[in-house]
C-alpha cells in the first residue's frame, strides 16, 4: 500500500505533520525523572516510530518527564533530525523551571538537539503568585524562544477563548497551536473553543483522540456510535481506532495519538491510505454529540462545561 503523509499549515507558513503518533505522556507519564523509572519499552516504541516512513511527530513535555527517553530514542535512531517533528510543553501548573526560556534549554540538553518544532505553554493556568510571572509574561519568554530559533513554531495547551484572547492582545507573533482534549465525545473542551481557533487560524490539536474506545466498556458496545465505527472498520478494513483519527483529522483537527504496540502506532502512521465521506464525518460527529460528555483530563477545571461544551 503506497504510503501517503499529510501536512497542514500552521499561520506563519510552516508545515506540521497532520498527526502526532508517539506521544509521551498519559501512560508514559512518570511522577519521577530517576535512573529506576527509566522506561526501556518508551524507547523501544519511540525508535520504532522513528523507522516508519515518513516525518515522525512525537509530542513531550517537561511535566511527563520523559526527556531521557526522548533523548536516548534520538540518539539511536538514523532518521534525520529534520524528519523528525518535536512538540514540547512548558508546565505551567506545576512550577518544574523557572521559565519557559529555561525549561527549554533543560529540555533541549536532555533530549539531546538544538530546538523544538513546537513549544507550547501546557495550560493557561498561570500567576505571578505561583509562577512569578503572568500570562502575558510567558507569551513574551515564548516569542523570544521562537525568534532565537530554538522553537521554530509555538503555541498554548488547553486555552478556553477568554485565555487566548490574552494572549492575543499583546502578541506580536500569534500562536500557532491550540492542543486541547478533543473526541467524539468532548467536541469542544472549553465552550466555542473549536469554532473560535478555527476562525482565528490556530490550529486545534486533539490529544485524548480515542477516549472512546479507551473508556468503552462491553454494554457499549451496542451504542449506535460503537455499532457505526465498528461498521466503518469493516467497510475501509482499518481499525476502529483509525476511524476515529481519521475522524478528527477530517474536522480540521490534528490528533495526538500514542500506543504501546507497534501496530497501532503504524497504523497511526498510515492514517492517510484512505478517506472518509463527508456524510460518514457528519454521522460520527452527531452519534458522538448523542453521547453524554467523556472528559479525561484538567476536570476540576473543566468539568462544569461538561454539558455546554458538546455544542459544536
Ligand atoms: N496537553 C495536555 O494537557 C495533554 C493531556 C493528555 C495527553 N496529552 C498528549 O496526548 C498524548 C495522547 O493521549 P492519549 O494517550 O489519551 O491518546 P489516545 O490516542 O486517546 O489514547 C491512546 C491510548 O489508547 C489505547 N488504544 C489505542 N487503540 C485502542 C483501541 N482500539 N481500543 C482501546 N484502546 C486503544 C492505547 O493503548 P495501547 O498502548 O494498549 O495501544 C493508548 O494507551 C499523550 O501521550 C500526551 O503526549 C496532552
Amino acid at each position: 500500500m503506497p504510503f501517503n503523509q499529510q501536512f497542514i499549515t500552521l499561520n506563519n507558513g510552516n508545515k506540521i505533520p497532520a498527526i502526532a503518533i508517539i506521544g509521551t505522556g498519559t501512560r508514559w507519564y512518570k511522577e519521577e525523572e530517576t535512573d529506576a523509572t527509566f522506561s526501556n519499552s518508551l524507547v523501544e516504541q519511540i525508535v520504532y516510530a522513528l523507522k516508519l516512513p515518513g516525518i515522525i511527530h512525537i509530542d513531550a513535555a517537561e511535566i511527563y518527564r520523559t526527556y531521557p527517553e526522548v533523548g536516548k530514542a534520538l540518539s539511536l535512531t538514523e532518521k534525520p533530525r529534520n524528519e523528525i517533528f518535536l512538540t514540547d510543553k512548558y508546565s505551567t501548573q506545576i512550577k518544574v523551571s523557572e521559565s519557559p526560556a529555561v525549561g527549554l534549554d533543560i529540555a533541549l540538553k536532555k533530549m539531546g538537539t538544538d530546538y523544538v518544532d513546537l513549544y507550547l505553554l501546557h495550560s493557561p493556568f498561570v500567576s505571578k503568585e505561583t509562577n512569578g510571572f503572568t500570562l502575558e509574561e510567558a507569551w513574551k519568554d515564548m516569542e523570544q524562544l521562537y525568534r532565537s530559533g530554538k522553537a521554530k513554531n509555538i503555541g498554548v495547551s488547553n486555552f478556553a477563548m477568554k485565555d487566548l484572547e490574552r494572549i492575543l492582545k499583546v502578541a506580536e507573533i500569534r500562536p500557532q497551536v491550540n492542543q486541547i482534549e478533543f473526541s467524539p465525545f468532548l467536541q469542544n473542551q472549553t465552550p466555542g473553543i473549536y469554532k473560535f481557533c478555527q476562525e482565528n487560524d490556530i490550529l486545534l490539536e486533539a490529544y485524548s483522540p480515542l477516549g472512546p474506545l479507551q473508556k468503552r466498556t462491553t454494554k457499549d458496545e451496542s451504542l449506535p456510535f460503537f455499532e457505526y465505527v465498528k461498521e466503518l472498520s469493516e467497510k475501509y478494513i482499518k481499525s476502529e481506532a483509525q476511524i476515529t483519527l481519521r475522524w478528527v483529522t477530517r474536522r480540521g483537527v490534528l490528533p495526538v495519538t500514542t500506543s504501546s504496540k507497534p501496530q497501532r502506532i503504524s497504523d497511526a502512521q498510515n492514517l492517510f491510505s484512505f478517506d472518509l465521506t463527508d456524510e460518514e464525518v457528519n454521522q460520527i460527529t452527531e452519534l458522538g454529540l448523542e453521547h453524554e460528555p467523556l472528559r479525561l483530563y484538567w476536570n476540576k477545571v473543566y468539568d462544569k462545561y461538561n454539558y455546554a461544551a458538546q455544542k459544536v
